[in-house]
């Protein structure tokens, strides 16, 4: 028998304690929140992508009377940036949501779906993504998609191959 672990950083800042550029995606986020339609659970989310180039993508939340239908704001931003900038690697990825009047205290989690996604943004242009999620209280910061989905099934396990950890 073998065990291993799989270790997650996580840095927690107080806003006046992260850089200029991560306030202003940050913020990009939080105002993507105010284009949020989720008329079902008034759950705001907005996502805020930064491109090499510096190019900001925003994506809110998409809901829909089916409701499987809709989409996060994380999938609408990486898909949007995809899609409309193909050639550019996404550097970071910057998450806020705002319900019942105010921003969250404590930072949103992406769902699993949104991870799998950002993995694979991570993956296609083979450079970490930074991911940020604000907080009214503090902010956290990853330093990848990875270490948000640890043991993560990836386009070379579709090789079928064994792959070491
Ligand atoms: N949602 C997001 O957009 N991102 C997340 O990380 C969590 C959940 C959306 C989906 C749905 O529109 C609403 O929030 C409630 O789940």
């Amino acid at each position: 028998m073998k065990e291993f672990t799989i270790d997650t950083r996580i840095r927690s800042y107080a806003w006046s304690e992260l850089s200029e550029a991560d306030q202003r995606l940050l913020e990009a986020a939080k105002r993507k929140t105010e284009d949020s339609y989720s008329p079902y659970s008034h759950f705001c989310v907005g996502a805020a992508a930064l491109l090499a180039d510096g190019t900001i993508v925003g994506g809110c939340n998409q809901e829909n009377a089916a409701y499987p239908s809709g989409l996060c704001a994380e999938r609408t931003a990486l898909f949007a940036a995809g899609a409309q900038h193909p050639d550019q690697p996404v550097k970071a990825l910057a998450i806020a949501a705002f319900t019942d009047g105010h921003f969250t205290e404590d930072p949103v989690s992406p769902c699993g779906a949104c991870r799998q996604v950002m993995l694979e943004t991570e993956n296609r242009y083979k450079q970490p993504m930074r991911v940020l999620l604000f907080g009214a209280n503090h902010v956290y910061e990853f330093d990848s998609a990875e270490s948000l989905l640890p043991f993560s099934f990836i386009s070379d396990d579709l090789k079928g191959g064994v792959r070491e950890r």
